[in-house]
């Protein structure tokens, strides 16, 4: 299948994740797997928007997230709940918005050049938090609400929207 690698940087942010949106489904039509599924939008998110890392990590025991598939330079393995922007976004189940990095204390830091962040927490049909899902930016305050809005409606597909 020859895939479209979208641009989605320089046009407004509604826009572009109702586009993105479009195309995973498009992308992921027919597909019931959440590996798959994560692998896929990390890449399709990844390459959007041009951003320095995307990717899950997986709750894989008791308050504790390991790395899934991402895209970027190598993230840190594990991460335990209530630790950083990723801990504290599973412990709490809720999207974190981080404009500066240097300002959030306990930051794990994985890739200097990283400025500011999103995480938003991923969960499945049952409402059980699977995963969160963590971009950096190596610009300063690059997310806002839209940016909260945008990915928090691209995950439910793990809750089964659109799914399958
Ligand atoms: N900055 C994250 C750690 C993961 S890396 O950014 C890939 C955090 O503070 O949780």
């Amino acid at each position: 299948m020859a895939e479209v690698t979208l641009d989605l940087r320089h046009i407004p942010k509604e826009r572009a994740y109702a586009q993105l949106h479009a195309h995973l489904l498009g992308v992921l039509a027919g597909i019931d797997d959440d590996i798959a599924g994560m692998a896929t939008l990390a890449s399709l998110i990844h390459h959007g928007f041009r951003h320095l890392w995307t990717g899950f990590y997986r709750v894989v025991g008791p308050d504790k997230l390991r790395v899934g598939p991402y895209q970027g330079t190598v993230g840190c393995l594990d991460i335990a709940f209530g630790r950083g922007v990723c801990g504290t976004a599973a412990a709490e189940r809720r999207t974190v918005i981080v404009p500066e990095v240097d300002r959030f204390p306990g930051h794990i830091s994985c890739d200097a050049r990283a400025k500011s962040e999103i995480v938003v927490p991923v969960f499945d049909k049952s409402g059980g938090l699977i995963a969160v899902l963590d971009i950096d930016s190596e610009r300063r305050a690059t997310f806002d609400q839209q940016d909260a809005d945008g990915l928090e409606r691209i995950v439910r597909w793990f809750a089964g929207e659109g799914r399958g």
